[in-house]
């Protein structure tokens, strides 16, 4: 698949989380071959008015290009000029929300409030499409009622506005993650445009992310909650496309993966805000393993990377013991068969 000038493989996207894909975590997708990684959405505002928490969500590393960086907003001029500053980063792709369904974006005509002002949505898109040369990429919802009318609207305007890709999380602004997302709608969608569609929404297996490339006919699947805690779902997926089974994940790259994200999050964010944030995330990766509850409960009290390794490290060798003896007492009680 080609977005403007960009060539993207394996077309399976990290998707725009946010509070979650930040660096470190798009660094992980990045080590499971995630051909293209999204940032969280970031504030036009922040980054025009030099807000020192926005600018730094810029933070990139060469190894994690291509990256998308998405930004939210509605005032045609600040957007632009928050694009321009997004491309002098060095970001590969600029991509805008009108997905967001917050009150608090909302309220600013931002998110999925562009799929109803069609008017602004064109100004917002002509007027960005100038101040960049990288790649242009807008992510939506299929509007504000079930039919995806507005989805097709939007969709032919961005087209028309130079808009290289669109992707489609078909539910609508008022749904939030309620009922199933509609993917007849990504398929209405292909067929209308001519620039390339990434389809969204629900897929939680390598499986489901082949049906939806069979269903839709879209260019790419673009994958959100599944990458939680298991940024593998990246490889699963382009072995499955490639007719391969999926690649299985041993219990060492687990935990060098939890590992990594710890290091990496301290230093992107310092020590004692990554050590609170490890204190649920890591809770992620291990989910329904043998000891995962105790695990949890123990990293509620960590507040240092030291602590945290220690707790990782003890885990681990708790596992492989589990593996390699099949009984076992551990200070981490690794006796259960649930968490
Ligand atoms: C915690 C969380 C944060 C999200 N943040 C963003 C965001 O910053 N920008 C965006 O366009 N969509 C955001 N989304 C929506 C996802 O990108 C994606 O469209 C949605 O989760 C559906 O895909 P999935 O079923 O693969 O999760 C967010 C979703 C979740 C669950």
């Amino acid at each position: 698949m080609k977005i403007g000038t960009l060539q993207i493989d394996n077309a399976v996207i990290l998707a725009p989380l946010a509070g979650i894909t930040s660096l470190p975590f798009r660094l992980l997708a990045k080590e499971a071959s995630c051909p293209l990684v999204c940032s969280e959405m970031i504030s036009a505002n922040g980054l025009v008015y030099n807000s020192t928490k926005t600018k730094k969500m810029l933070e990139s590393l060469p190894l994690e290009k291509p990256l998308s960086v998405q930004i939210f907003g509605s005032d045609p001029s600040i957007m632009a000029e928050a694009a321009a500053i997004v491309e002098a980063s060095g970001a590969n792709i600029l991509d805008i929300n009108f997905g967001c369904s917050v009150k608090k974006v909302l309220k600013t005509g931002s998110g999925s409030a562009l799929m109803k002002d069609t008017q602004k949505a064109e100004a917002v898109l002509k007027a960005v499409r100038k101040s960049i040369t990288i790649p242009l990429t807008i992510k939506m919802r299929s509007g504000w009622d079930k039919s995806g009318t507005q989805a097709l609207k939007i969709a032919k305007i961005a087209e028309s506005c130079g808009v290289d890709a669109i992707t489609l999380h078909p539910r609508t602004a008022t749904q939030g993650f309620g009922g199933k997302a509609d993917w007849s709608i990504i398929q209405e969608v292909k067929k209308s445009v001519v620039i390339p569609v990434i389809g969204n929404g629900d897929i939680f297996t390598p499986e489901d992310a082949v049906q939806m490339k069979k269903k839709t006919n879209c260019d790419a699947v673009m994958i959100g909650r599944a990458a939680i805690g298991n940024p593998w779902i990246f490889s699963h997926v382009i072995a499955v496309f490639r007719g391969d089974p999926p690649v299985s994940v041993s219990t060492e790259k687990l935990f060098e993966c939890m590992t990594q994200y710890l290091n990496s999050s301290v230093e992107y964010f310092g020590e004692e805000i990554a050590c609170k944030m490890m204190r649920s995330r890591l809770g992620w990766f291990i989910k329904g393993m043998p000891g995962s509850s105790h695990f949890r409960k123990s990293m509620t009290r960590i507040s240092t990377q030291a602590q945290v390794m220690d707790l990782i490290e003890t885990y681990r060798n708790d596992l492989l013991s589990i593996s390699a003896s099949n009984k076992y007492t551990s200070p981490l009680k690794i006796n259960e068969t649930k968490s």
